[in-house]
Formats: C-alpha cells, structure tokens, sequence
C-alpha cells in the first residue's frame, strides 16, 4: 500500500459467481464444515444455522450485486499475514482466532474486556451488505455479519472528555510480518464517526464466521473511509482526549491523513482517486463521495475543509 499501487487483479483471476457455487455446493455435499478460515460450505448454510447463531437482515444494506466470497477472501491486505495480496490467506496459521477478549480502556467509565461470545450475544447479529474502497483504487461490495460498534462503546460508557476512539489489533511478533510498519497495527476514529449507526464490528461475512485473512475473529467496518480505516483483529478499543497517529499515518503522513473519507476530489499524492476498478468488473466506475454513504455521513464533516483534513 505504501510502496506501490498493486491494482493488479483481472476479472480473469476471480472465480464466476457460477463456479464459485458449484464449487460451494460440492464442498457442501462432501460434508465440509464451515470454520473460520475455511471456504464456507455454500448450501449448507441455506438450511443449516450459521455457527454465529440468527442473523437479520439490516436496511443498511446496498443491493448491489456482492463480490464473490473468493475474491473477498483472497485478495486482502493483512500485512501482519505478508504483504502480497494473496499472502494473509495462505497465513492462516499466524493467528489463532480463539481464545480472543477485547479490552475497552482509557476515558470510560466502566473499562471492561468483552470475551469473542460476549461481542456474539451483545446485539442480533445483522447483515450489512457494504460497499468498500481501497485507497489503492479497487473496490468490493461485501455483506458482512456485526453489531453496531455504539453498542459496545454505550456499554463501556465514555467519559466526557473523550473525543476518539483508537482500534489496536493483535501483533505477534514470533510469527507474523516484521518491519514495514510500526507494530501493533493501529486505528482510530473521531467518537461520533465511531458512533455513526453505519459503523460496523463485523464478526462474519457471507454469513458465516469471519475468515482470519479478514481480520478474524474481530475486526471494524467503517463503509464511507478507505479500507485502512477498518483495523483488523482487533484486541484493544482505546477511547483517548488526544488524536491519536496511527500506523499508516507513522509510515507515510502525506499520503495517510487521519480521516481518510473515500473523496473522489482529494488525489492520493502519487495516482487519482477519482476512479475504481470494482473487483470482477472490467471497466472502472466513477467513485462516489464518502463511497456513495454522503446522506447518512457529509453531515459529520460540516464546516471542515476536507482537502486539509484528507
Ligand atoms: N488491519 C490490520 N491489522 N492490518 C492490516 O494490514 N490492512 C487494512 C485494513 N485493516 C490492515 C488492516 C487495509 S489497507 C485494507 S484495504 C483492509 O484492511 C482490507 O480488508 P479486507 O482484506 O477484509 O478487504
């Protein structure tokens, strides 16, 4: 992400919608079961509960026709898993999904830590089917399984002083990426970003358990900013007076602003940001402001110039 623009995936590599679910259906017969991780036995899950329990639908949802589940879990960027876009699903193994507990700390009244079946049972888990855009040009609709990230914070109930929320994800350095950026990884929003009923702790996609190449068990979904925004396998949600920097923001401040709003008007220093190439499609469609989310968000943004605060 830093060092090139790897907008480098053809339609032609991505598996048809068509193939994909044979390819489901088969697994399905063969008697596969869905874990994280693994490619989800597409049929089953019509007639089988998810092992996330019921799911409801949320009107959040665009209808747009959704990406495929292997692309979405074969083209990631995950640099503590490598940083090829094909290395976080070939490194699994680098991250065990269970036991996880996610510590709410700093300015909050009530500082908890939320084991994984916790997060499960805090809200219905919902469906919300997302468009996505990378900083680095492409896009992906993917229908992720969450709950409202405010439901977690209205628990930990922040104090008055704190006017962001900073994500800190899991980092282990025995096994996973060294170098290229300054590690853990971190994030962070302003508070009412973060309390945006848009806002996602997304604990599953295509109804089934998150894969670890997506940020297993736990990660942000955050629909309006680019996809960097959305911190992965998170095991710290940090409520803080001061913004806090975060990683990508360490590692190249004029090309990683804090906001970080999908704006198809602001450049990236080094290529447009006026375009996307939506991963399986051939030509490329116009990117739209706050990734076409600027009804339920713009009014975040009143009165700030969205060119300094990129
Ligand atoms: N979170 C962690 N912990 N490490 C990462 O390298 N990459 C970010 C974001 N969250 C990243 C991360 C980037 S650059 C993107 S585009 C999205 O995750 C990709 O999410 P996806 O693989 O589910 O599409």
């Amino acid at each position: 992400m830093l060092l090139r623009r790897p907008d480098d995936i053809l339609p032609s590599e991505i598996t048809p919608p068509g193939v994909y679910e044979d390819r489901r259906r088969f697994i399905a017969m063969a008697g596969s079961i869905a874990l994280a991780g693994a490619l989800p036995a597409g049929k089953a899950r019509a007639t089988t509960p998810s092992p996330l329990g019921p799911i409801v639908k949320s009107p959040l949802s665009t209808v747009e026709s959704q990406t495929a589940y292997k692309a979405i879990t074969t083209y990631n960027n995950f640099y503590e898993l490598g940083t090829d876009k094909g290395d976080p699903a070939l490194n699994t193994h680098k991250l065990k999904p269970t036991p996880w507990a996610v510590r709410i700390e700093g300015l909050v009244n009530k500082p908890r830590t939320f084991g994984i079946d916790e997060i499960l049972k805090l809200a219905p888990l919902e469906e919300r089917i997302y468009r996505m855009r990378c900083v680095e040009g492409w896009s992906m609709v993917i229908p992720w399984v969450g709950i409202p990230l405010a439901t977690l914070l209205k628990l930990a109930d922040p104090q008055g002083s704190a006017r962001f929320v900073e994500f800190i994800s899991h980092y282990d350095k025995a096994t996973m990426t060294r170098g290229v950026l300054d590690w853990p990884y971190n994030e962070a929003l302003r508070l009412d970003e973060a309390r945006h009923p848009l806002t996602l702790l997304a604990v599953g996609l295509y109804g089934e358990v998150l894969p670890i190449q997506n940020g297993a068990p736990v990660r942000l979904v955050v629909p309006w900013k680019y996809g960097f925004k959305s911190g992965k396998s998170i095991v710290a949600i940090r409520l803080t007076e001061k913004q806090p920097v975060t990683a990508w923001m360490k590692a190249g401040p004029s090309e990683y602003g804090f906001y970080s709003n999908v704006n198809p008007d602001v450049d990236h220093p080094r290529w447009s940001q006026a375009t996307e190439r939506r991963i399986g499609e051939f030509s490329k469609r116009k990117t739209l402001m706050f990734n076409g989310y600027a009804d339920q968000v713009a009014s975040l943004y009143t009165g700030m110039d969205l060119r300094r605060n990129f």
